[in-house]
């Protein structure tokens, strides 16, 4: 028998607008977070409306993400819509595949991304952080995003491929911004047209470059590893997934390979730079602030390399990333979902097929969880400031639950080791006379402005 005791059901439905939602979809479609913010201010925690056939919740308040994200995890699965249009680059690694087959694809990765493995990169992200700075080196000012782009990509390149290669960098760059400006659009779509259309060459010939690229790679890696050349084959991270096994000692066969190289190098270095810009924004327009964190690094490194030890005694450089993460997730919105059985969020049954919605950007700007939350204070995830708790599923910038980002130890140490090198040498400068960034959501929230920042040696 079971024994479970389920809070009581609410009868009537959530609030929300009514109508078939055509408006608001275009709405949501022009700026995405506007529109959502608004519903919520009007109709409270959850929203549910209707777009076209299709019945959609969104959910505010911590308790019910956790309890979309955590309890409900097994009844869930991604917006199939939002999947078709991720699967065109991703195939169907593990960001896009769902149940037994997303199980066996974590569990054969998650080792890559443990905290010691993730240590191990150390020596890397320094190597390309560094090349970084010299490359900057004499600036007075400079496009801090595509910086902080630059920079990241040479790191997965030499995590994932033992590589890194500033010219080709470039052009994937452009590949990667030309690919989610086309995912943005299509999601509201109900179907893509072929890649073959006239309209669709911008799509085109970003995923044949950077398919080509990745193949390139692991074919190249395959091919000494059967004539048993096979040169920091365990040390990076295509040569730890080539040795991954399943349970049952199987690996990963070659096209499964390229999907979760693309997927690594996709959502690997995409969002860590957006997080590293608006860090770097938060930064230069809060200089008292960039001060004391600047002062820590000084106090624990000197003129010292980083290394994996130092990162944990920089305890004031991590807050000020659990912060700008606060004000600005790069993931602003997570992947909508779709329920496959009913269940049961914030007391109302949700039939199976419901559109489910989270939207960190908006939860972690609550003035109920944060106060002044529109102000970046580092300080209130300092325990012994004085700061109410802030309640668990309202800072989410990784997502929540067995779905959680798998890279997020690689992104905050990798965030750590360049960021610590920066404030080592620089300070970080607002430009006058420029208007502060809006954040604009394209795939990963970014500055709708291209962010120039200025450098002033220490
Ligand atoms: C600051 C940087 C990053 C942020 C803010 C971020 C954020 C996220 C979020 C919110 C999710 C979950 C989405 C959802 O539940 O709908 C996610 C998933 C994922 N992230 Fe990250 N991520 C970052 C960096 C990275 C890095 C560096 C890697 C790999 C090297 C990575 C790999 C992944 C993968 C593979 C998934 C899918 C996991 C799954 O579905 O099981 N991410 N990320």
């Amino acid at each position: 028998m079971n024994t479970q005791t389920l809070a009581p059901t609410k009868t009537a439905l959530p609030p929300g607008p009514a109508g078939l939602g055509f408006d608001r979809l275009r709405a949501l479609s022009r700026d995405y977070l506007g529109p959502l913010r608004q519903w919520h201010a009007q109709y409270g925690d959850v929203v549910r409306q209707r777009f076209v056939h299709l019945v959609d919740y969104s959910f505010l308040h911590p308790d019910h993400i956790r309890e979309v994200l955590v309890a409900s995890h097994d009844q869930l699965i991604r917006w199939e819509r939002g999947t078709e249009v991720f699967a065109s680059a991703h195939g169907h690694s593990v960001l896009v595949a769902e149940g037994a087959d997303w199980q066996r694809q974590r569990q054969m990765l998650q080792p890559a991304f443990a905290p010691r493995r993730v240590e191990s990169f150390v020596p890397r992200m320094v190597e390309a952080a560094r090349e970084g700075l010299q490359r900057w080196q004499g600036l007075a000012e400079f496009n801090f995003e595509s910086a902080m782009t630059q920079v990241t990509m040479e790191v997965i390149m030499r995590a994932l491929f033992s590589r890194g290669d500033e010219q080709q960098g470039r052009a994937i760059a452009a590949a990667v911004h030309d690919l989610g400006v086309e995912a943005m659009q299509e999601f509201y779509w109900p179907v893509s047209a072929p890649l073959w259309m006239p309209w669709k060459a911008r799509k085109r010939r970003a995923l044949q470059l950077l398919k080509r690229f990745i193949e390139a790679e692991v074919d190249h890696r395959l091919a000494r590893n059967e004539t048993g050349e096979d040169p920091g084959a365990s040390t990076d991270l295509l040569g730890l997934m080539l040795a991954a096994q399943d349970a049952q000692g199987q690996g990963f066969d070659a096209h499964a390979l390229r999907d979760e190289c693309m997927t690594t190098f996709l959502a690997g270095h995409e969002t860590t730079a957006a997080a590293l810009t608006w860090w770097g924004w938060c930064m230069a327009s809060h200089p008292e602030e960039q001060r004391r964190v600047a002062d820590e690094v000084q106090a624990v490194l000197g003129e010292r390399t980083p290394t994996a030890a130092d990162l944990p005694l920089l305890p004031r450089l991590a807050r000020s990333f659990k912060e700008s993460l606060r004000l600005y997730p790069p993931a602003a919105a997570l992947f909508s979902r779709r329920t496959t059985a009913p269940v049961q969020v914030a007391g109302y049954t949700l039939p199976a097929g419901s559109m489910v919605r989270i939207t960190p950007a908006l939860t972690q700007r609550d003035p109920r969880w944060f106060l002044e939350p529109e102000a970046f204070r580092p300080d209130r995830f300092d325990p012994t400031a004085g700061h109410p708790e802030i309640p668990r599923g309202a800072w989410l910038p990784f997502g929540a639950g067995p779905r959680v980002c798998l890279g997020s130890h690689f992104a905050l140490t990798e965030m750590s080791v360049v960021a610590a090198l920066l404030l080592q040498r620089y300070e970080l400068q607002a430009l006058p006379g420029r208007r502060a960034p809006q954040p604009r959501l394209d795939i990963t929230l970014r500055p709708d402005l291209p962010l120039h920042l200025g450098l002033k040696r220490r």
